[in-house]
């Protein structure tokens, strides 16, 4: 009877097969042609009806056994394919390995710089305040002694979200509401980001201050030299030196910029015969700008007459460019993990 026979050569066919599956694509092809809605079982069954009656339940009987022999067969080299799988794994596996480490996130230079700033400040008594980024013309500038024809109002440099209300330039805006709402004696510094209208190799549209504040009875230039020395020094070494430079700001008078001695030719100017690429060449290096309070301030805020007091601002970027030793600005704002895990 052909199909009997036809269903016979099933089984060993299959074994033939099998023995020279080697992967698990290999297995599942086969089992697609031998036991698949389309494949050889089904095809034979498929001719069950046209067979006589008296034959069929014979035939019938026969492929359900074969059915499960190809089933039965199929299954146990799927088992020992698993099982070389897995003992291939086991074989190339080193349990002693260590594990890898997924990356720790690390806090961003230029916060670790501004903590470290705030902090050398917090240590000499100084208290943190903040502000809004999004500040009035009147904070920004005119309570600063800034005129309205003063050229640091200029478009080129403000960042104007209507007539009166820009996107802060300076931290220096700080001071003003510190002062409405604190008395005297205030000793305050505020961190935060500032922005302006500029953008180039030395320059990004966003960067961060630390504004300063010292206001009292009898303060004076001798203690701005004071704190900003101990603060230089603290920040880059206790044999810093420090030089005020005479300078001008609106909301200071007088008004200096404060210079340290280069970090890079320890103030020399020069390493090996040539002129230093920090400093070039000067020995000093420009971190922050400073000055006694002007009493105009002090108008605004309604501050009484006999006050005195001086303030400063640092630039975040800057000194944080001097301390890791960086020569691009950019950096900071690319955010390429490689350079920021250096921080870890
Ligand atoms: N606000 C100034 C700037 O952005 C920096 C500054 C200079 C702040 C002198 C001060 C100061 O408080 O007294 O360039």
């Amino acid at each position: 009877m052909d199909v009997i026979s036809a269903l016979e050569q099933l089984a060993p066919e299959l074994e033939k097969g099998l023995a020279e599956v080697a992967s698990s694509e290999d297995l599942e092809a086969l089992r697609v042609e031998f036991l698949g809605r389309k494949g050889r079982l089904a095809a034979i069954m498929s001719t069950l009806p046209t067979l006589d009656a008296a034959d069929r339940p014979k035939a019938g009987k026969c492929a359900n056994e074969v059915k499960g022999k190809l089933t039965e067969l199929f299954d146990a080299r799927k088992e020992r394919l698993l099982a070389d799988v897995e003992e291939k794994f086991l074989k190339g596996f080193d349990p002693t390995l260590p594990g890898r480490r997924p990356w720790e996130g690390s806090r961003h230079p230029i916060t670790l710089t501004m903590e470290k700033i705030c902090s050398t400040f917090q240590s000499l008594g100084f208290d943190i305040e903040s502000g809004p980024e999004v500040e009035t013309d009147y904070y920004n500038f005119e309570a600063l002694n800034l005129p309205p024809e003063h050229p640091a109002r200029d478009m080129q440099d403000t960042l104007y979200l209507s007539d009166k209300v820009v996107l802060r330039t300076q931290t220096s805006a700080v001071q003003v509401h510190t002062m409405e709402k604190r008395r005297p004696p205030v000793a305050i510094v505020a961190p935060g980001k500032v922005y302006r209208r500029d953008s180039d190799v030395t320059h990004t549209p966003m960067f961060h201050q630390v504004e300063g504040l010292m206001v009292g009875e009898h303060v004076t230039m001798a203690h701005l030299r004071g704190i900003l020395t101990a603060f230089s020094q603290a920040m880059f070494g206790a044999e810093t030196k420090v030089r005020f430079r005479p300078s001008f700001f609106p909301f200071t008078e007088p008004s200096a910029e404060v210079d340290i001695s280069c970090c890079l030719c320890k103030g020399k100017g020069h390493a090996n015969g040539t002129p230093c690429r920090v400093c070039k060449g000067t020995g000093w290096l420009e971190i922050l700008g400073c000055g006694m309070v002007d009493p105009a301030v002090y108008n605004y805020v309604g501050y009484p007459e006999d006050i005195t007091g001086f303030a400063f601002g640092v630039g975040v970027e800057r000194v944080a460019m001097l301390t890791y030793g960086l020569g691009d600005l950019r950096m900071f704002f690319e955010n390429d993990s490689r350079f920021l895990r250096q921080f870890a």
